[in-house]
């Protein structure tokens, strides 16, 4: 049985979880300076409420955000386009081993920050300790296995091609202007696993913070400064229309690095004046459904699409996202796994629990309506779900969720869980074929037959196919992407290096005199790019 949340007084609120966000006030970076905002400024509100005497709970108001205008946004795009310069900036043609370098001091002003950084994260979307230390340290990990990638990348461009009558040299080099808008449930490690990457390859960036988790990025603006030249890394916040419209138009973006919704992915595609210039990496939304199957061990399926739909409130894009649990055994899973979820744990992030407030304001009621929706199709609330306190809202198991409902196909980004029926495997391909998404499924079963089967018909729908276990995007090796309305490009620690640069080639006829001009300009070193140096 599930009890309220309970939002605590201003003294119930523990020290070590204190964070005080005013050295950061209206902070941004622009053009190697971190400034102080003079103009509008926003409220940064927490999902956390406290109680004060015979009021209802209110969200605690963090600091203020800096609101850019449109000469500002335009001013840090120029710095960012004076250090590209055309591909001859200091940072674009820096020799790869001393990128590394830089990066690798950036990586210790992260580290050195970690406790704010982690408190930034609870207080500024309700992500509990556990997950924003997971956050704050997957994501050094991933800046550095994203150097190892490099040096191996570098290293397998160490050496000349000789191959048609040709000699040549093939490396990577960056694109230019980077523009990377990470999303709100991870705002650190979504915006890193592409601006890293696309920074470390060489190529500017202009750094638009997300809706929430804004403030988190502020106590790196100093390791951002003090790492890279001028103008590499610049970061800026305000209102999308008033400050990436502008940046989009003006055509000097020469890739998005984006992760949020296809509808705004769309707008801002089309805002650049010659989309053929413009690369785009796309992390958008899904509908990942899990499939139940008779032969599934049931204790194992619950405990799987109980973490894989509701970690993090199910504010994640891999969240498992409708369940399809066959006829024979959806009694059973259903009652099971309304228990589970009833017997999470909710409270404030620094808590030893589950479930915590939600960012999003006007979230519970958006919820609610979907709930309620389901409920007018025939479908009943299992458990004691579906509640709302001020920013929280309890988790909801649905079911039976009719193929009419919005439940059945859009995405709820929230703690609701929707389950449905099936008899027969084609149902579950007929979904993802009329799906607008191809993100990830997840099989629970243990008979072979059927699960090749599903496995067969589902392949060219998704891009990734869990057995027996959640859909996730981890670990960080493997490729991370989707088809239709999930995803464009790849993104794992290696392809990213791809995604963010283009193959360049330094080619010649293999004659002797071409040949003996190339081995001069490599044995006295004299290029960059033509260069046989081995990166350890
Ligand atoms: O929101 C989408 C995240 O990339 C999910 O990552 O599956 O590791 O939680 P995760």
């Amino acid at each position: 049985m599930s009890t309220p949340v309970s939002f605590p007084t201003d003294e119930q609120i523990p020290a070590a979880a204190r964070v005080d966000a005013s050295p950061w006030d209206r902070h941004w970076l622009c053009d190697g300076e971190i400034r102080t905002w003079t103009g509008d400024t926003a409220p940064v509100r927490s999902p956390v409420c406290v109680v004060r005497a015979g009021a209802e709970p209110e969200p605690v108001v963090l600091g203020r955000i800096a609101m850019l205008d449109r000469a500002a946004a335009l001013e840090a795009l120029a710095a960012a386009r004076r250090a590209w310069d055309h591909g001859r900036g200091a940072w674009p043609t820096m020799r790869v081993g001393e990128r590394i370098e830089r990066m690798v001091t950036f990586t210790a002003g992260m580290r050195a920050a970690r406790e704010d950084l982690v408190r930034l994260l609870m207080w500024e979307i309700g992500k509990t300790r556990v997950d924003s230390e997971t956050e704050v340290d997957r994501t050094v990990v991933y800046i550095q296995d994203t150097i190892e990638a490099l040096k191996e990348l570098d290293r397998n461009a160490a050496r000349f091609s000789v191959t048609g009558g040709f000699v040549g040299q093939i490396r990577r080099s960056p694109l230019g202007v980077v523009l990377c808008m990470g999303p709100f449930n991870y705002p650190l490690n979504e915006t890193f696993t592409t601006l890293i990457p696309a920074l470390i390859m060489g190529n500017t960036i202009v750094s638009k913070l997300p809706r929430f988790g804004q403030l988190v990025h502020l106590p790196l603006l100093p390791a951002f400064r003090d790492a890279f030249p001028a103008g590499v890394v610049n970061v800026i916040q305000g209102d999308g229309a008033t400050v990436i419209g502008p940046i989009m138009e003006t055509g000097d973006v020469d890739c998005l690095a984006f992760i949020g919704s296809s509808r705004v992915a769309n707008i801002l595609e089309r805002q650049h004046p010659r989309p053929n210039r413009l690369r785009s990496i796309l992390g958008l939304e899904a509908k990942n459904p899990a499939v139940i199957l008779p032969s599934a061990d049931l204790e194992l399926a619950v405990k799987e699409c109980v973490a894989g739909a509701l970690s993090f409130n199910g504010q994640r894009c891999t969240a498992i996202k409708l369940i399809f649990a066959h006829a024979d055994v959806a009694d059973d899973f259903v009652a099971r796994l309304a228990a589970a979820v009833d017997a999470l744990a909710a409270g404030m992030p620094w808590e030893k629990v589950t479930l915590t407030p939600l960012p999003e304001p006007g979230k519970a009621a958006h919820l609610r309506a979907l709930l309620d929706d389901a409920v007018a199709g025939g479908a009943r609330v299992v458990g004691t779900g579906g509640g709302s306190q001020a920013t929280f809202f309890r988790p909801a198991v649905v079911f039976p969720v009719a193929p009419a409902a919005r439940l059945y196909r859009e995405e709820q980004f929230g703690p609701i869980v929707p389950v449905t029926t099936f008899r027969e495997l084609d149902e579950i391909d007929q979904f993802m074929r009329t799906s607008p998404y191809g993100q990830q499924v997840a099989l629970f079963g243990t008979d072979p037959a059927q699960l090749a089967h599903l496995v067969d018909a589902l392949v060219n729908s998704v891009c990734r196919i869990n057995l027996n276990t959640q859909c996730r995007r981890g670990p960080d090796s493997f490729p991370f992407t989707g088809r239709k309305d999930s995803a464009e490009g790849t993104l794992s620690v290696s392809d990213a290096l791809r995604a963010f640069s283009i193959r360049t080639v330094v080619a010649t006829t293999a004659t002797a005199t071409n040949q003996e001009l190339v081995g001069e300009i490599v044995t006295r070193r004299l290029s960059s790019f033509l260069s046989t140096d081995f990166l350890f």
